[in-house]
């Protein structure tokens, strides 16, 4: 459907998405990441844009183009993509977090490529855990003041609905948006589970775009301003 006859249910409203993986350097040349295409976020990003929002992109390592009209911030690790975030909230209205953060980063960075030392022995490798950026932004003064809505994503590999419902909580957000991964990675399509504090609603599979359409859909509607 061609984007100017999109209705603009996000006017006046300021977005932003967090969207692709994110890299955790071990060294110059290797690190950790993982299975993400970024097209979920990048759909959502043109869809809120279409929708009369300005949208700010916060996209780790993807190859995709930028969405007409939206702002594209990149980053590599997960706390690049946390200041970024915090950055570009401080005046939104709407977070919308699709990206697949690493969990952990390596606690050390080597300058120098690490090299085989001849013995054998792989190196054995430390993790710290990344801040959670969906988390923080939640538990900010904006989110607890109504002054930003918060979504997440969750991809789970069963048991959908218990670990969305439990995640929404966890991360005290209004509304979280579950999918079955990974067979969704990288497709063009998919299906969307929508679980707030009323319950649970499916966004039969689609193409992502559509589905993203349906979501700000869906967002606009809860939006304090919404029917005023
Ligand atoms: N998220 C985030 N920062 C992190 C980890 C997750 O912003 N460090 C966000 C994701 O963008 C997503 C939501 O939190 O919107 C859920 O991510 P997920 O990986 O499913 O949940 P976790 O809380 O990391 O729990 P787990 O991976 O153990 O299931
Ligand atoms: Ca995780």
């Amino acid at each position: 459907v061609i984007s100017q006859f999109q209705p603009k249910v996000l006017a006046g409203q300021q977005v932003v998405v967090t969207a692709g993986p994110t890299f955790e350097a071990l060294d110059p040349i290797r690190g950790i990441t993982n299975h993400s295409s970024g097209k979920m976020g990048f759909a959502i990003a043109r869809a809120a844009h279409d929708a009369g929002a300005e949208v700010t992109l916060v996209a780790g390592p993807v190859h995709l183009p930028t969405p007409r009209g939206v702002r594209r911030v990149d980053v590599q690790s997960a706390r690049d993509m946390l200041d970024a975030t915090l950055q570009a909230t401080q005046s939104a209205s709407v977070f919308v977090a699709t990206a697949a953060v690493a969990d952990w980063r390596p606690a050390s960075h080597s300058a120098q490529k690490i090299k085989k030392d001849g013995s054998g022995k792989p190196p054995v490798l430390h993790f710290v855990e990344n801040d959670d950026i969906l988390l923080t932004v939640a538990q900010g003064a904006r989110a607890k003041a109504g002054q930003l809505f918060c979504v997440g994503f969750a991809a789970e590999s069963e048991n959908l609905e218990a670990h969305a419902k439990a995640k929404r909580e966890r991360k005290g957000i209004p509304l979280l948006v579950g999918n079955i991964g990974p067979l969704t990675f990288g497709q063009d399509d998919n299906s969307l589970l929508l679980v707030d504090a009323q319950g649970v609603r499916e966004l039969p599979r689609a193409p992502k775009l559509k589905l993203a359409r349906d979501l700000v859909a869906e967002i606009a509607a809860r939006l304090p301003s919404a029917g005023s």
